[in-house]
């Protein structure tokens, strides 16, 4: 359900509270619309017109009633990413501070196509404030995109790397394309939404612009909701929207090689630890100590750091010290 009104009066009309399990959204940054293209380096003529800027004097007191009702309509344990400049930071910082939310990380997004300034270090990143609503533990799928024993050809484990609070994604370049003025990439949102909701639920955007985050949401067969002032942005958009098939990207999204988990987190039995006893000294007479604990990840369904550090505390036994 989409609604062409401001946000602050559509979460009250529409929405009830604690309805809500993810809010992704990208406020106005409170700079002159005018001087907003400043920001990128790009032709402006494919640029949606009908970005609606909250001017620099209530910015203050705007950003603490959207970010209250946010509160308000997540459920306990729904999580909340804001994207935001470093320009009015403060104002979100302390409209959450005002809130029950509590954080959970301070993300950096770097991206390409910062503004050219000779005098000074170039401006190429945002702040996404990640928060949750207490009550009820956050949902967050660690192992959603990589699993825990894949490694990048240095041997680094690439979760750890997707779990850095440091992203590095890149603005889409869309030549000729009809945009609004400040489009999230379709990768960026995939990846919030990858680790925080799970298929069938609901995400919000506050500030749809370009419908961004309701159009991956769909395409990740999750439902959205959300609210646009401008009637510009939001008929050009609605339409767009239509064609978006539910769970069109599950196809194509990074999902985890190592699919064999499926005692993960289990508590290990003794008949269990014996038999992992067992099998890796059948298998390290012929395999490298990689390989078995490959093998072994897969046959116990466990993952690759609990397979590891088993075998590790068996080193304290001495028949294991021998390899
Ligand atoms: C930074 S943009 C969002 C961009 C969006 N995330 C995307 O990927 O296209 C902010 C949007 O909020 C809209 N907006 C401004 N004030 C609003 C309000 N009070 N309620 C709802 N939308 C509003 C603007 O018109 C603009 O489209």
């Amino acid at each position: 359900m989409f609604y062409n009104i401001d946000c602050i009066e559509g979460c009250k009309k529409y929405l009830d509270d604690n309805t809500v399990d993810l809010i992704i959204t990208d406020p106005p940054y409170g700079i002159n619309g005018d001087k907003l293209h400043k920001h990128y380096n790009r032709n402006e003529s494919f640029v949606l017109d009908g970005y609606v800027e909250i001017p620099k004097s209530d910015y203050r007191d705007f950003s603490f009633k959207w970010i209250k009702e946010a509160e308000r309509i997540l459920k306990p344990g729904g999580t909340i990413y804001i994207v935001s400049g470093y320009t009015n930071l403060v104002d979100i910082l302390d409209a959450l501070k005002a809130t029950s939310l509590t954080e959970i990380n301070h993300i950096i997004w770097k991206y390409n196509f910062g503004v050219y300034t000779k005098n000074k270090f170039i401006s190429s990143h945002y702040h996404i404030l990640f928060y949750t609503k207490p009550g009820k533990e956050h949902t967050f799928n660690t192992f959603c995109r990589f699993g825990d024993g894949e490694k990048d050809l240095k041997n680094g484990s690439l979760n750890y790397q997707d779990r850095e609070d440091v992203w590095i994604i890149n603005k889409e370049y869309k030549p000729g394309k009809i945009k609004n003025k400040n489009e999230l990439p379709t990768e960026l949102l995939i990846k919030m939404i990858q680790y925080s909701s799970n298929e069938n639920d609901l995400v919000c955007d506050l500030f749809l612009g370009s419908f961004s985050t309701a159009k991956v949401a769909l395409g990740l067969n999750r439902n959205a909701i959300g609210f646009e002032i401008s009637s510009t942005a939001f008929k050009h958009q609605i339409e767009n929207i239509q064609k978006i098939k539910k769970g069109c990207l599950l196809n194509d999204i990074r999902k985890p090689t190592e699919t064999n988990i499926s005692n993960r987190g289990k508590y290990w039995d003794i008949h269990e630890i014996d038999k992992l006893k067992m099998r890796y000294l059948e298998l390290i007479r012929y395999k490298n100590k990689k390989e078995t604990i490959l093998a072994l990840s897969k046959e116990f369904g466990r993952g690759h750091f609990a397979i590891l550090n088993k075998i590790e505390s068996f080193n304290e036994i001495d028949e294991f010290k021998l390899f």
